[in-house]
C-alpha cells in the first residue's frame, strides 16, 4: 500500500516536471513571435544607417551611422541573450542568482510590446543579495507576471518592477505590480488554480488565456522555498510578490557562479 502511494507520488512529481518543461516550451514559443518582429526592427535601423554611411562620406554622417549601427547591434544581442538564457537547456540546479539582472533580461524581451500597449514601465531596485534560485526559471515566471499585468492595463498603465531585501527573514522580494483592472476578491482564491482564466481566449499578441501561468509560477517559486502572494483592488491594480530565500554559502550551490553564460558589458569585445 505505501509502495503504491510512493509510486503514485513519484509519477505526479515526474508529470509536474513535464508540465513545467512543456509550459516553458510554450512561452518560448510565444517569445519567438515576439523577438521575430523585434529582430527585423533592428535589422531595418541596421540596413537604414549602412545605408545611408554608404551615401554621405563625408565623416560626420559616418560617424553617426556607425553609431546607430552600432547601438541596434548591441540591442539585438541583448535580445538574443534573453532567449538564450530561457531557452538553454541548463541543469535545474539552485546557483546564486542576480535579480536585477534576470529582471532587465525578461524587460528587453517585453519591452516592445510594452511600449505598443502604451505601459510605462519603472524600475524600482534596492541594492539587493544574490537569491538561491534558477534563473531560468524565475525568468519564466516573471514573464508570466509580466504578461499578467500587462493584459490587466489594456487602454495602458503603469508597471513597476521592485527589488527589496528584508535582512531579517533571509528573504528578497521581487514585485510586480500594475495600474490594471484589479482582481475581484472573490476571484483571488481561484487564481492560482491551474486552467482557472476570465481571458477569452490569446489576445492580440497571442498570449493569455489558458490559465496556466499563475499555477506554473506558484509551483516554481514553492519550489524554491519561497511565496508567491497577490495584493489587488478592483480599479486600481494588483501586485504578485514573489519572495525568494537569499543564496548563503552555509548551503553551498550544486554549480558554481555561471552568470548564465551572458557576456556582462564589460566583457564585450574592444575594437
Ligand atoms: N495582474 C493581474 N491583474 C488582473 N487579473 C489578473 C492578473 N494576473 C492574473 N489575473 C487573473 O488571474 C487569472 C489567471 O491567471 P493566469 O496567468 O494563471 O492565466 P491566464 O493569464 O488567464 O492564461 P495563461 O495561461 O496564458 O497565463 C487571469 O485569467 C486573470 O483573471
Ligand atoms: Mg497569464
Amino acid at each position: 500500500m505505501q509502495d503504491d502511494q510512493q509510486t503514485a507520488a513519484q509519477e505526479i512529481a515526474a508529470l509536474k516536471a513535464e508540465l513545467a518543461q512543456a509550459q516553458q516550451m510554450a512561452a518560448l514559443g510565444e517569445l519567438v513571435g515576439t523577438t521575430t518582429h523585434e529582430f527585423n526592427n533592428v535589422l531595418m535601423t541596421i540596413l537604414n544607417y549602412a545605408k545611408l554611411g554608404l551615401r554621405h562620406q563625408d565623416g560626420p554622417t559616418r560617424d553617426k551611422a556607425l553609431d546607430k549601427i552600432m547601438a541596434a547591434a548591441q540591442r539585438a544581442e541583448k535580445i538574443t541573450n534573453s532567449v538564450l538564457g530561457l531557452a538553454r537547456n541548463r541543469k535545474p540546479e539552485f546557483a546564486p542568482t542576480q535579480l536585477a539582472q534576470i529582471l532587465q533580461e525578461s524587460l528587453v524581451l517585453l519591452e516592445r510590446e510594452m511600449q505598443k500597449y502604451r505601459v510605462t514601465v519603472r524600475l524600482e531596485f534596492d541594492e539587493v543579495p544574490n537569491v538561491r534560485a534558477i534563473g531560468n526559471q524565475i525568468q519564466q515566471v516573471l514573464l508570466n507576471l509580466m504578461t499578467n499585468a500587462r493584459q490587466a492595463m489594456p487602454q495602458g498603465g503603469e508597471l513597476v518592477l521592485r527589488l527589496s531585501h528584508d535582512p531579517a527573514a533571509g528573504f528578497v522580494d521581487l514585485t510586480v505590480r500594475d495600474s490594471g483592472s484589479g482582481i475581484p476578491r472573490e476571484q483571488l482564491p481561484k487564481i492560482f488554480e491551474r486552467y482557472y482564466s476570465t481571458k477569452q481566449g490569446p489576445d492580440a499578441s497571442g498570449k493569455g488565456g489558458t490559465g496556466v501561468g499563475l499555477a506554473t509560477c506558484k509551483d516554481i517559486v514553492d519550489a524554491h522555498g519561497g511565496k508567491l502572494r497577490v495584493e489587488s483592488t478592483v480599479g486600481k491594480g494588483t501586485a504578485f510578490i514573489v519572495r525568494l530565500p537569499v543564496f548563503s554559502a552555509a548551503r553551498p550551490a550544486a554549480a558554481p557562479i555561471t552568470k548564465l553564460g551572458i557576456p556582462t558589458e564589460q566583457a564585450q569585445p574592444e575594437f
